[in-house]
């Protein structure tokens, strides 16, 4: 569904993706793991057409992503109906007056009549048990309020693989095993996950395969992700976790 081939990717001079391999295949629940700056972000960026490689070939359902594709704003309508991005930072991606219309405001630009809407906006406050929240504003919302919303907001266009960038950052430890039980279910139903984490708690719940970088801004491991987290020299190596971490 999701594949890489060579690609980098560097901000100004400065390299964030060096020499990318990856494949994801459909219904995969899959981890990106690394140190801070080693390229997850930008990684979550560029499958979801926000940036385009300066080198190699990012192909989706297979057709090549290019910067050129995604300035059509049918090609780019069609894309993001098939993938959504929860970033790392909600309250970079809500914009509406109310939560009511940030959910809506997908489904509006797909041209959904809005009995429809309002039948899809409901189904997704109910989903993530939010209904009190309609007519507030998002920004004045709880920072784990707000990743819910964002979360409302990217399930409303029902993607086939949802990509999420730390999602549980900054969510209390009762919302972190909701949400970490939601994104099961939400595999379960067919759904691809690619998920950033730090949390290597969570992550064998939420990924069964784990893709981790190393400072160079390079994958050098892709395995089972019990596998992965039991490399505890190699996790050591790349600055992931301290000298004296244990499992
Ligand atoms: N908009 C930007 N402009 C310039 N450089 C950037 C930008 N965004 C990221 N970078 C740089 O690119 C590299 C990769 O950043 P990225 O955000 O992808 O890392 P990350 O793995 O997501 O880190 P973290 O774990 O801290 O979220 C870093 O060196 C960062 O400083
Ligand atoms: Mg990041």
């Amino acid at each position: 569904m999701i594949e890489l081939n060579s690609v980098s990717y560097a901000y100004a001079g400065s390299p964030a993706l060096e020499n990318i391999n990856l494949q994801i295949k459909k219904g995969e629940a899959i981890a990106l793991l690394g140190p801070n700056g080693c390229g997850k972000s930008t990684l979550l960026k560029l499958i979801n057409g926000l940036v385009s490689p300066d080198s190699g070939v990012y192909t989706f359902n297979n057709q090549e992503i290019t910067a050129k594709k995604m300035q059509d704003p049918a090609f780019a309508k069609r894309f993001h109906q098939k993938i959504g991005f929860v970033f790392q930072n909600s309250d970079t991606q809500l914009f509406c007056p109310d939560v009511y219309d940030e959910v809506a405001f997908g489904p509006r630009q797909m041209g959904m009549t809005e009995e429809a809407i309002e039948r899809r906006v409901n189904d997704c406050l109910t989903l993530l048990d939010i209904h009190a929240l309609r007519q507030k504003s998002p920004y004045h919302l709880s920072g784990g309020e707000q990743k819910k919303v964002a979360i409302a907001c990217v399930l409303a266009l029902n993607p086939d693989v949802l990509v999420l960038d730390e999602p549980m950052n900054g969510l209390d430890p009762r919302t972190q095993r909701w949400l970490v039980n939601f994104l099961i279910q939400l595999n379960k139903a067919g759904k691809t996950l690619i998920t950033s984490t730090h949390n290597l708690d969570l992550v064998q719940e939420i990924s069964r395969r784990a893709v981790l970088f190393g400072e160079e801004h390079s994958i050098v491991a892709d395995l089972a992700t019990e596998k992965l987290l039991a490399e505890i020299e190699l996790l050591k190596r790349v600055n992931l976790v301290d000298e004296q971490y244990q499992r």
